[in-house]
């Protein structure tokens, strides 16, 4: 920073301040304010919608707003973006990736594509807008099993990137899809010794898993599900206890839904702490988005050609769902 930048730069503005600011911001530019369920707390509690990938993705595809900010990781934005080319789509902090997103090459991919004719593409919506380019159907782990369901039995069919998710889907829906290799190093790194000791310790606790967790997991599991999924059954069932088995951001909407009860972290296999975090989805501050907002950047933009090829599979997505 100069000498000649403003005060108004150089003053740390402290969190009632930027929340302040944000609303001003938001109203005078007509501007949306989305959050995964992943989020820090404080950029949950500014949200005007929270939701799963899925749900983002249908409420972008209605808003009339003219700017979305979407506090999420890359991939999110760019669905937002691709679904609404006319609109501007901010994400704050444009180094959130997605470890899952970036364990499927396009290059790489498009090769598998083409060396399996005849194939059905399904993509977890956890990828970049070039491999949604080359795909038939995107699903989120909310819908993947339905979509996957409504195709016939005999239906040959690539899925990727996820294996866990994958994995999930051809038990339950009794198919044998081809699967990429790829994994959430979030979700593939749960511990499934600490979960099991935790159990012991909560015999009342139920267990919730997101299937990008690994098969052990997903078998003990009380209900296996998408962040909303989870969230619905935490909602609607008798027990007092839940052991987390996801991305802890999602405990700060599952307390404010059900506060009477507890809900427990589930911890990853290397964590010192109690929970595991995804450092992508962490990136992104009430500072940062209120920068965004400020300055109208950091931008989402997509290829025109790669945009319009990844809008059919999303599109298909939404009226399957
Ligand atoms: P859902 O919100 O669809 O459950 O996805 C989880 C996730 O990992 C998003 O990055
Ligand atoms: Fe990607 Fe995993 Fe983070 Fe979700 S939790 S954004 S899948 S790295």
């Amino acid at each position: 920073m100069t000498e000649h930048t403003p005060d108004v730069e150089k003053k740390t503005m402290q969190p009632e301040e930027l929340r302040k600011e944000i609303l001003r911001l938001k109203k005078e530019k007509n501007a949306l304010i989305m959050a995964h369920y992943y989020q820090r707390d404080e950029i949950q509690e500014i949200a005007d919608f929270i939701g799963d990938s899925l749900a983002l993705a249908q409420y972008a595809a209605k808003t009339d707003a003219d700017i979305i900010v979407m506090c999420g990781v890359h991939f999110m934005g760019e669905t937002a973006k691709i679904l609404c080319p006319d609109k501007k789509v901010l994400v704050p902090d444009t180094a959130a990736g997605c470890s899952l997103a970036d364990s499927c090459d396009p290059a790489e991919f498009s090769k598998f594509v083409a060396d399996h004719p005849g194939y059905t593409v399904i993509s977890y919506v956890n990828t970049s807008a070039a491999v949604k380019a080359v795909t038939d159907i995107v699903v989120t782990s909310g819908n993947a099993r339905r979509i996957v369901e409504s195709l016939p039995e005999d239906e040959k069919i690539i899925f990727g990137p996820d294996k866990n998710l994958g994995g999930y889907i051809n038990s339950v829906a009794n198919r044998n899809m081809l699967l990429w290799d790829g994994a959430c190093h979030v979700h593939d790194r749960f511990s499934i010794d600490k979960i099991m000791q935790m159990k012991k310790d909560h015999p009342g606790a139920k267990i919730l898993v997101h299937p990008e967790c690994r098969k052990p997991l997903q078998l003990i599991a009380d209900k296996v599900g998408s962040t909303a999924a989870l969230l619905d059954f935490a909602q609607n069932d008798e027990a007092e206890e839940y052991i987390v088995v996801t991305e802890s951001g999602i405990l700060f909407e599952m307390r404010r839904k059900c506060p009477s009860k507890r809900f427990l972290p589930a911890p990853a296999e290397d964590a010192e702490c109690q929970c595991n975090e995804c450092d992508y989805m962490k990136l992104n501050t009430l500072e940062k988005v209120y920068k965004a907002l400020r300055d109208e950047q950091p931008e989402i933009t997509v290829d025109p050609d790669i945009a319009r090829k990844a809008l059919k599979p999303i599109e298909k997505m939404l009226d399957l769902s």
